[in-house]
């Protein structure tokens, strides 16, 4: 009893879990202390049982002879199988039945009887090293390095990675999931309080895998239909000139600012160079600057400052023209 009291103490008195924010996470909650409860019950019962032992059979001292020969106890036997049978068969079905409702995309406007003209709220996932993007196709693919979400409406996450496997996870949300290349993954999300989290990636996916973390914001809906509708239109402004693309949220979309530090665009990364420095990197390299930035971007590993990891990946060669354009510009002419 004392040894259940102490592990039930640990268990319950330190805040283990983050609190959850989305009916996912209240899900695996419970799961979790479905199974704690009934770990704590077993170690409480077989540490009460060694305890016994310990005291009531003692040897004593003087005492070299043998315990008397047993057999078996075929009632203790069924009963040791046949619990912990059932426990771990609970433990199966309420998993069981968790998993399909946390994979389940509820249709919203089913419930309600009318259109919800948010839901189900479709929000495409891209890892890559080393930033997040996300991309709301029902808002004129409008993409943002933030994950934006309305609080109580089911979103459907579908992930997806450039290089190698990340992994995407909110903590308060509950559950992970890969974002590996070539393949689609999904994740649903019904948020459920309004707050803004951590976005991790809790795959090993390279050199700067411990700073690709972005943030998770849940809104109210007002508020996320208004951000939406203002993002896809001006993700779309029918079809401007390219000259509209900034550079600066280029910059962080394509999570530059992880790995690079570079004042105009508020960054402070240290993985690679510092990019406020560009001048004297590209009189180093000999090349000019703005020959110097398009060629580090598109093929990072034709130059490698030294002092630095080659560590930079090579996707963003696949960046359309007008906006390496934009990129380039950004830097070239914000580093003087
Ligand atoms: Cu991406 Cu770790």
């Amino acid at each position: 009893m004392l040894f259940g009291g102490a592990a039930a103490a640990v268990a319950l008195l330190i805040p283990w879990l983050p609190r959850p924010a989305s009916e996912q996470a209240d899900r695996i909650d419970f799961v979790f202390w479905f199974v704690t409860a009934i770990c704590i019950a077993i170690f409480a019962l077989v540490a009460a049982v060694i305890v016994y032992s310990l005291i009531h059979f003692r040897a004593a001292p003087d005492d070299d002879t043998d315990g008397p020969p047993t057999h078996g106890h075929t009632g203790l036997e069924i009963w040791w199988t046949a619990i912990p049978a059932a426990l771990v068969t609970a433990i199966s079905i309420v998993s069981a039945v968790v998993l399909a409702k946390n994979e389940h995309l509820p249709n919203a406007s089913a419930a309600s009887g009318r259109r919800d003209p948010l839901a189900p709220l479709v929000v495409d996932v891209t890892g890559q090293q080393f930033a997040w993007l996300f991309k709301y196709p029902g808002f004129g693919n409008a993409t943002s390095s933030t994950l934006r979400l309305p609080v109580h409406v089911p979103v459907q996450l579908r992930l997806g990675a450039l290089d190698v496997i990340h992994s995407f996870w909110v903590p308060e949300f509950g559950q992970k999931q890969d974002a590996v290349p070539g393949l689609l993954t999904k994740l649903v999300i019904t948020p459920k309080r309004l707050g803004t989290f951590p976005v991790i990636c809790t795959e090993l996916c390279g050199l700067g895998h411990a700073v690709m973390r972005s943030q998770a914001t849940v809104m109210t809906r007002a508020k996320f239909a208004a951000w939406a509708n203002g993002q896809g239109s001006a993700a779309n402004p029918g079809n401007a000139a390219p000259g509209g693309v900034s550079g600066k949220k280029l910059f962080i979309d394509n999570g530059c600012n992880g790995c690079h530090t570079f004042k105009p665009a508020g960054a402070s990364g240290d993985v690679g160079p510092d990019l406020d420095k560009l001048r004297q990197l590209a009189r180093g390299a000999g090349q000019p600057l703005e020959q110097f930035i398009r060629e580090s971007i598109v093929d990072p590993g034709a130059y490698v400052e030294s002092g630095y990891p080659n560590a930079m990946p090579g996707t963003y060669a696949t960046l359309p023209k007008e906006q390496l354009d934009a990129l380039v510009e950004f830097l070239g002419g914000s580093g003087k």
